[in-house]
């Protein structure tokens, strides 16, 4: 169990959701492609967003998944978390909002809960999956340092059914230098 904790980046700041955030949460996971590549429910309510609070605030009680808002100073662009956390290993997920994309936010944030993760945190892996073909997502991972380690047939189960994985990962040893990922050109 610990207290949640913020996180500061040149642009965001990272905190924990709550009860104000439930519309923006709503509204932001309506967006096609959060459907599409990410686990949450389809169709998307304003019951699950308020939901997905309670179990943020759950997860960072009992030190099993802990969660961040992302926010500039427009407000809610985004969210980041580390899910599974045991072992000395945890999975990093995330979306932003449709509007928030190619500004390079996802990777800020990405990059501020690694180093916590990988320091303070004393993690000695994370891991990363997405549904195959999932190139932003991927591009994001890879630049954060993330090693491609394969693909898992029928791996991942979203949007209502099961589709082969991507597969990542990064070790507290990694120098984080972006390297090829054989599924991505460029
Ligand atoms: C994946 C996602 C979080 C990326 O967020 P973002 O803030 O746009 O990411 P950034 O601007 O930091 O860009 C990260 C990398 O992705 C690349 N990228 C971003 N959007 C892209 C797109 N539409 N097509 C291809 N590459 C893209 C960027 O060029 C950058 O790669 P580079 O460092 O090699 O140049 C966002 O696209 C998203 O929310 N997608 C829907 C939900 C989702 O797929 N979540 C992940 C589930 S595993």
């Amino acid at each position: 169990m610990r207290e949640p904790l913020i996180l500061r980046t040149g642009r965001l700041t990272l905190t924990p959701p709550d009860e104000d955030d439930v519309e923006a949460i709503r509204l932001a996971c309506q967006d096609p492609d959060v459907q599409r590549w990410t686990t949450v429910p389809s169709p998307y309510t304003r019951e699950d967003a308020e939901r997905f609070v309670e179990l943020v605030a759950g997860g960072w009680r009992t030190g099993e998944e802990y969660n961040w808002a992302v926010r500039d100073a427009t407000g809610l662009v985004g969210m980041i978390g580390l899910s599974r956390i045991s072992d000395g290993a945890a999975e990093l997920g995330y979306w932003m909002s449709a509007d928030a994309r190619g500004r390079g936010y996802g990777t800020e944030a990405g990059c501020a809960v690694v180093d916590f993760a990988l320091g303070p945190m004393r993690l000695e892996r994370l891991e990363w999956h997405a549904v195959a073909g999932n190139e932003p997502s991927a591009r994001l991972a890879r630049s954060l340092g993330f090693r491609y380690e394969g693909t898992r047939r029928r791996g991942i189960r979203t949007a209502g059914r099961r589709e082969d994985a991507w597969l990542a990962g990064l070790v507290a040893s990694d120098d984080r230098a972006p390297v090829g990922w054989p599924v991505l050109d460029g």
